[in-house]
């Protein structure tokens, strides 16, 4: 297993307040810095950024923000993997916790999007964290353990690259970050779990999502164990997503 840096953008059910050329054109001409950056738009703007992503000479990679659990048929309102990956883009978000709690994604339809987003040639972004109430129980790790394990069994797949997002629940758009020594043990127990499930040479990254800021960023990129983030709100105008991506380059 190698571990790779990567910086994620969730854009979820918003745009960008300066609009997609403004912010695509900001995220041009960046140096780079080795590692992937990803915007996940509504679905609906995945061809678009695809199309602004080659103007920046693949400055950046393009990644849905959900993807079907089946390749077609009577779903309503679904869209495959296979459909994500034909428009160009190169990464989906699996197994959200917004996906969990509102729309009532269980460990076995999120081990099915792994594997539907594998086949599709997909590099997954699979998000898993506890909420305030698991924690207060204790039962972080167990919880984590349970998400990781029952998702991946279900997936059945070799990942040749896969990206974990740690998302506690309870960090998410709350402006209350998880500590260094939260994401640390996390983060450890998540690298432990995926490890045994993966092929040796697996590029694995594993993320901090929930609360990221540019005030926070360097602090929690500190630790070693973390290899990049996934950032909701604080990705919506450009000059505070690369400020993110500035404290990751170090
Ligand atoms: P946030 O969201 O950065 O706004 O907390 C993170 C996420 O939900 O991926």
């Amino acid at each position: 297993m190698t571990r790779e840096k990567l910086l994620a953008a969730n854009w979820k059910l918003n745009l960008p307040a300066e609009g997609i050329g403004a912010y695509c054109s900001a995220m041009r001409g960046r140096p780079n810095a080795g590692f992937d950056l990803v915007l996940a738009p509504p679905a609906p703007f995945l061809e678009l950024l695809v199309r602004e992503s080659k103007e920046a000479g693949e400055g950046f990679a393009v990644g849905a923000q959900n993807s079907s659990q089946h390749d077609s048929g009577a779903f309503t309102g679904e869209v495959s993997a296979r459909m994500i990956a034909g428009l160009g883009a190169r990464y989906a978000i699996v197994g959200h916790s917004e996906r969990r709690t509102i729309f009532g994604e269980n460990d076995e339809a999120v081990g099915l999007k792994l594997a539907k987003a594998s086949d599709a040639g997909l590099v997954p972004i699979f998000c898993v964290g506890e909420s305030q109430e698991t924690r207060d129980a204790g039962n972080t790790l167990d919880w984590l353990h349970r998400q990781v394990t029952t998702a991946m069994a279900v997936a059945a797949r070799s990942f040749p690259r896969l990206v974990v997002a740690y998302e506690p629940i309870w960090a998410i758009g709350t402006g209350r970050n998880a500590k260094n020594p939260e994401i640390r043990e996390a983060h450890q127990a998540i690298a432990g779990l995926v490890a045994p499930l993966v092929p040796a040479d697996c590029r694995l990254s594993i993320l901090y999502g929930g609360s990221v800021k540019a005030d926070n960023a360097a602090e929690i990129a500190s630790l070693e164990e973390v290899d990049g983030f996934l950032v909701g709100g604080a990705s919506l105008v450009s000059s505070s997503f690369l400020a993110i991506w500035g404290a990751m380059r170090g």
